[in-house]
């Protein structure tokens, strides 16, 4: 994927325009641009489906975090979420800004038992992955297109979030242990795309994801752990959650280009959002 790139600078000023800003990550990337001027547009501003409203403004660059995010419900709506996914992402090409767009762990099937780098081949299994991949096709020649995974952040809904609750209603959870990734705070990833951005690393796809891995049985156990709550992990086979999205068992993601901004370790990831839940 690495190229000659030949695009001139990204404009260190002017307008960064942020899609999905009331996510989780389009939250954390606002406050990793809050130097510049920066226009959140939630849903309610512009669905991303359809073509900009004409009041949009010229943007500098346009950081696109709105995405259909629910894996389970793609698979009843594979149109629908082809419609924010791939539409969105060429709505946000179109506005003729450099652009950063979001990718998944989700485009490979997870056979690999070593991490995936940006030149090995995707083969998604769920329609999500399907919706992503395309939108990678979609972002056009001047995209830094970021895969990423498993992320989570102190607002919104995320597996942190859920076993923050679960881990102080129950005893115990029964916790997926046959999908292995990297789970990644949105914080570091905003972080990492900054660098991007402002070092003007060659557009193509990225691998940024935190360091390390685990399975997500493992992430709970770490979760209750740092948090202080005596809720017991049970492990159990994805078959048993029996979700309506085939995820990929094995989707760690590792950057093969040069330069490639490093993210810290997932351990430090949960430590940053859980002091970051505790100040807020
Ligand atoms: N979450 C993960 O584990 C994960 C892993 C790998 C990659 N990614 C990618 O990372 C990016 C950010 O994900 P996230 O975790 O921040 O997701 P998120 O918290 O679900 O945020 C997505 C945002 O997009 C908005 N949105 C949905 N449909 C829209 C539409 N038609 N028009 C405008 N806005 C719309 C949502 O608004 P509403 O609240 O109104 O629906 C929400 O604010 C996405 O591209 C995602 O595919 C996520």
């Amino acid at each position: 994927m690495e190229h000659q790139d030949t695009h001139s600078l990204v404009p260190r000023r002017g307008l960064v325009l942020v899609t999905g800003a009331g996510g989780q990550l389009g939250e954390a990337l606002c406050e990793a641009f809050a130097d510049r001027e920066v226009a959140p547009l939630r849903r309610a501003d512009w669905d991303v489906a359809l073509p900009p409203p004409p009041s949009l403004p010229t943007p500098a660059l346009v950081l696109h975090a709105a995405a259909w995010t629910d894996v389970d419900a793609a698979e009843d709506d594979p149109q629908g979420a082809a419609a924010v996914n791939v539409g969105g992402t060429q709505h946000a090409a179109g506005l003729g800004a450099p652009l950063v767009t979001f990718s998944t762990d989700y485009v490979f099937d997870g056979r690999q038992r070593r991490p995936y780098v940006e030149s090995d081949g995707p083969a998604p299994l769920s329609v999500y992955g399907r919706t992503k991949l395309l939108a990678e096709a979609a972002a056009g020649d001047d995209a830094w297109i970021v895969r990423t995974s498993w992320l989570y952040g102190p607002t919104g809904t995320n597996f942190v979030r859920t076993m923050l609750r679960l881990g102080a209603e129950r005893d115990e959870v029964a916790v997926v242990d046959d999908q292995r990734g990297c789970p990644t705070y949105v914080g570091h990833l905003a972080a990492a795309v900054r660098t991007l951005v402002d070092l003007d690393l060659p557009r193509g796809i990225w691998h940024l994801a935190a360091d390390g891995e685990c399975t997500w049985a493992e992430f709970a156990e770490a979760i209750f752990s740092a948090a202080g709550l005596a809720c017991r992990v049970r492990r159990i086979a994805s078959e048993e959650l029996g979700r309506p999205a085939t995820r990929p068992a094995y989707s760690v993601l590792r950057s093969g280009r040069r330069g490639a901004p490093r993210l810290p370790h997932w351990r430090d990831g949960l430590q940053a959002c859980l002091d970051r839940l505790r100040v807020d």
